[in-house]
């Protein structure tokens, strides 16, 4: 039986990867943290991203002020250029990890806004994250409020067509501390590194497909 990695769907659309590793790097965009730069949220993306580039891939970081962006708005196709840079990044992602604060059982306004502007990727050939990996990490100050947001990222994730990878990950910031880019936890940090495994697995395995 032949496989075929290219899928034309009812709608016209071409199902096939966003970039195929053209310069040999698979290129992963991370989103996440709060409007406090160094957030536990944003410290745990960006320990997933160290642990990417280690392993040879490209990374973006969309954090605090670079997701800071006006209220996202279908009926006005104004965009800010930091909104546009987001856009063009996950356009070009093999994979993406998105790390969001638990706020009241769901994920951060700021976070939200930031991936409703996905929707300007409706009518892309490879719409929103199609296809595409997706680390999810929620932070909350208890487990309750953690494991809410995450499982709400999930959904989010699961509506804008990306495969959320099968290690979530949930870090009680009232107890778990980040110093200069390691977790105090152990059993945090192997999780770290079992989340930018399984994307690393699963951009290569796309791209051979390809
Ligand atoms: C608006 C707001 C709502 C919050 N709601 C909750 C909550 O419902 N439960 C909880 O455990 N923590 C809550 N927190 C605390 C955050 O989850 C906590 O600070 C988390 O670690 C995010 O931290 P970070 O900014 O270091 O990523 C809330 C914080 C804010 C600012």
């Amino acid at each position: 039986m032949t496989i075929a990695a290219n899928v034309t769907e009812s709608n016209g659309h071409t199902f096939s990867p966003a970039s195929s590793f053209g310069n040999g790097r698979p290129r992963i965009v991370g989103i996440g943290g709060t409007t406090r730069a160094n957030s536990s949220s944003e410290q745990a993306l960006r320990a997933v991203l160290t642990r990417l580039e280690r392993a040879g891939a490209q990374c973006d970081a969309y954090c605090a002020d670079n997701i800071k962006f006006p209220m996202y708005d279908p009926q006005d196709e104004t965009r800010c250029e930091a909104a546009l840079h987001l856009l063009e990044s996950v356009r070009a992602a093999d994979a993406v990890i998105v790390s969001t604060p638990g706020y009241h059982g769901g994920l951060s306004g700021m976070l939200k806004n930031a991936l409703d502007y996905l929707q300007d990727l409706a009518d892309d050939d490879v719409p929103y994250l199609q296809g595409r990996a997706v680390g999810c990490i929620a932070s909350a100050y208890g487990w309750q409020a953690g494991v809410l947001a995450l499982s709400s990222l999930r959904t989010t994730v699961h509506a804008l067509r990306g495969w959320p990878t099968p290690l979530g990950i949930v870090i009680n910031s009232s107890t778990t501390k980040f110093q200069d880019g390691t977790c105090a936890d152990a059993k945090i940090e192997r999780q770290l590194d079992s989340m930018a495994n399984q994307l690393m697995w699963f951009s290569t395995t796309r791209a051979a497909a390809a």
